[in-house]
């Protein structure tokens, strides 16, 4: 595995490769864990080169206490990296990504970044988009692997590469959970033992809420919000049930059936996110 800290010995990486290789790219912040695996189990199964990049964005954080929380621990990223067959790992400083200067190329992603996490995180995917245009830009992939832990991002992602006008496949892959159900996520890190133990009631609410399908969206988000307010740990950000494709919410009379839901919760200083297919 080559390890490359710039934008350089990344283009000499990939120029080093047969031009008829396909790629196959899978983004990151690092701190990974097996859901981040099943991206690059796939991305090593369905393309000739597999490029990963371990990038802890400043600029999709609006909240400078989760940013300097975030776990970083690059010496087991790249063990772990290794032992899914990645070929090629950029993992650049801040001022690498982004030298002083030089201005970024933005994207708007109108209605999908003004819902749910695009309101509850002023910024956050402008961030996501110049990190991933830029890393698009570079890496040039042919298919890249994004996780619908984080389903609003993919649908942010796949607007990113309608824009820039490439050729890059977006590939979404399912969440990837542990044997209790919760959602893997590199900010489980930092759960307390406690409340790590009550973090599965999260999912276990959105699954029985599943079996509510043709009821109502009232019922099912009356359901939902009740069994989350029955955790005095949690502390319900939002529950939403919106369109899979445009992320808008869904009238509350409707039945939530062919929709998904959405949710954020606090225990501590941990956001946890999950969604649901209905
Ligand atoms: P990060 O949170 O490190 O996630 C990297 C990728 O792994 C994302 O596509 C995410 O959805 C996926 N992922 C994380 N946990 C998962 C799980 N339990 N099951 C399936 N997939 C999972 O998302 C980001 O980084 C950043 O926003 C990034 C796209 C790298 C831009 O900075």
């Amino acid at each position: 595995m080559i390890v490359c800290k710039t934008k350089q010995e990344l283009k000499q990486a990939l120029a080093s490769r047969n031009a008829q290789e396909t790629i196959g790219f899978v983004p990151t912040m690092g701190a990974l864990h097996e859901g981040h695996a099943s991206l690059f189990k796939r991305a090593r199964a369905e393309n000739d080169v597999f490029v990963a990049s371990v990038f802890v964005n400043p600029i999709q954080f609006n909240n400078p206490e989760d940013l300097k929380n975030y776990p970083r621990d690059f010496e087991a990223d790249r063990k772990l990296l290794e032992e899914n067959g990645c070929d090629i790992v950029f993992a650049p400083s801040v001022e690498e990504m982004y030298p002083e200067g030089e201005p970024l190329k933005s994207y708007s992603f109108g209605a999908l970044e003004t819902v749910m996490e695009g309101a509850q995180r002023p910024g956050h995917f402008k961030g996501v988009g110049v990190v991933v245009g830029l890393l698009f830009e570079l890496v040039r992939p042919d298919r890249a692997y994004f996780g619908e832990k984080d389903f609003q991002q993919v649908a942010v992602i796949q607007d990113l590469v309608r824009q820039m006008g490439i050729k890059t496949r977006i590939v979404p892959c399912p969440i990837k959970r542990g044997e209790d159900g919760l959602a893997l996520s590199s900010r489980n890190a930092l759960l307390t033992p406690e409340n790590r133990a009550l973090a599965p009631k999260i999912h276990a609410a959105l699954k029985k809420s599943s079996e509510m399908a043709n009821r109502s969206c009232r019922e099912v988000k009356e359901f939902v919000c009740g069994q989350i307010a029955a955790v005095p740990e949690m502390k319900l950000e939002y529950f939403e049930i919106a369109r899979p494709d445009t992320l808008q919410t869904v009238p509350d009379e409707a039945p939530a059936q062919g929709n998904v839901g959405f949710i954020v919760v606090w225990m501590g200083k941990v956001r946890l996110i999950d969604n649901i297919r209905y």
